[in-house]
């Protein structure tokens, strides 16, 4: 049987990190205080004008080739996750494929499920991988959301952050990949939304991310609840088994909501949104790479990542590392 494994993890977090004083000192109307009582947050990073969401990608990528020992001629998949791409087209995933030399013919193309794109992102590579057609894929969450903040509104513009998170997954006869599940329901597009469109050759409407974030909250931690329970079941496992818990770093608060209704202690839940803020695609993979790189994260053990955000979206995967 066929499965497919994680072999390596980058990420990349563009300058330095911007703390809840920087944005007072930049004129927004907030302070430390709420941002860490509501929001868990006390930094994010920016990338300066003219960085590309590309950037960041091609560099988390290249790093994960790294700590797999792989080159990009070995990549035969490539998935990016992103709501901020460089452009309308070429993809993303096709300006990384060019930036990185991983090899023409090789399929690359973008996932948009907003803060879930990653764990979509990572369930297509995995069925790739699990059919035989695929190898060795490099899925990337990145996200330039600073392009796309609506600096005058404090209670959004001050939640997001941009970075790039990577993972190669390989074919393997051990699992990997234990179970995955996504979801959306297109009847919730208003809770969240950047709703700009083309007509004429012209933008119309608001490119800036606008949220109803009491309503994103419920929805959040009802889907997160539902999702962790249905990967658990799928694999023939309980929350017990679990020797980590990534969800979608949006808000501390949220995180600690589910990890409650799954009985999971927090010194197993990895928490990167306090100097990370919500990076979107980008969250869980960032966040994956940096416990595995600090020694949390260890070989054999169950990890649990999720995502949710805007479509609404939602989903899960459970692996073994
Ligand atoms: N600084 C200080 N005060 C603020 C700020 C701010 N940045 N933003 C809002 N406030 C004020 C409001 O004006 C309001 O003041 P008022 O009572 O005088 O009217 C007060 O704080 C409370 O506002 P609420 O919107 O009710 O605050 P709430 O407790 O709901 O927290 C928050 C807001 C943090 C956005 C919360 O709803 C939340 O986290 N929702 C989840 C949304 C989320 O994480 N989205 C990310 C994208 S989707 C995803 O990734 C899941």
């Amino acid at each position: 049987m066929i499965f497919s494994r994680v072999v390596g993890t980058g990420a990349c977090l563009p300058g330095a990190p911007i703390s809840n004083d920087d944005l007072v000192a930049r004129g927004i109307e907030t302070s430390d205080e709420w941002m860490i009582g509501r929001t868990g947050i006390r930094f994010r990073h920016y990338a300066d004008a003219g960085v590309t969401t590309s950037q960041l990608a091609a560099k988390a990528g290249r790093e994960a080739l790294d700590a797999a020992g792989l080159t990009p001629a070995d990549i035969d998949l490539l998935i990016v996750a992103t709501t901020t791409p460089d452009m309308i087209f070429p993809s993303t995933a096709c300006l990384v494929q060019s930036a990185l030399g991983v090899p023409a013919g090789v399929p690359a193309f973008d996932v948009q499920a907003v803060c879930s794109g990653f764990v979509y992102a990572l369930t297509i590579a995995d069925k790739f991988i699990r059919s035989g057609s695929h190898k060795r894929a490099m899925v990337i969450g990145a996200e330039t959301l600073s392009n796309i903040l609506n600096w005058e509104d404090r209670s959004t513009c001050v939640l997001f952050g941009d970075g790039a998170g990577a993972m190669i997954l390989a074919a393997d006869d051990q699992p990997g990949v234990l179970a995955t599940a996504v979801h959306a329901d297109g009847t919730q597009t208003n809770i969240l939304s950047a709703n700009a469109r083309f007509s004429g050759g012209k933008g119309i409407g608001s490119p800036l991310v606008s949220m109803d974030g009491q309503a994103v909250f419920k929805l959040a931690v009802r889907a997160l609840e539902e999702v962790a329970l249905e990967v658990l079941e799928i694999a023939g496992l309980s929350a017990k088994d679990l020797g980590w818990f990534i969800p979608h770093q949006a808000n501390s608060r949220i995180i600690q909501a589910v990890a409650k209704r799954l009985d999971v202690e927090m010194d197993r839940v990895v928490v990167t949104v306090d100097r990370h803020g919500n990076t979107s695609a980008a969250s869980v993979p960032m966040a994956m790479n940096a416990a595995i790189r600090d020694g949390r994260i260890r070989r054999g053990q169950n990890v649990l990542l999720q995502g949710v955000g805007g479509g609404f979206t939602w989903g899960a995967v459970l692996l073994r590392y």
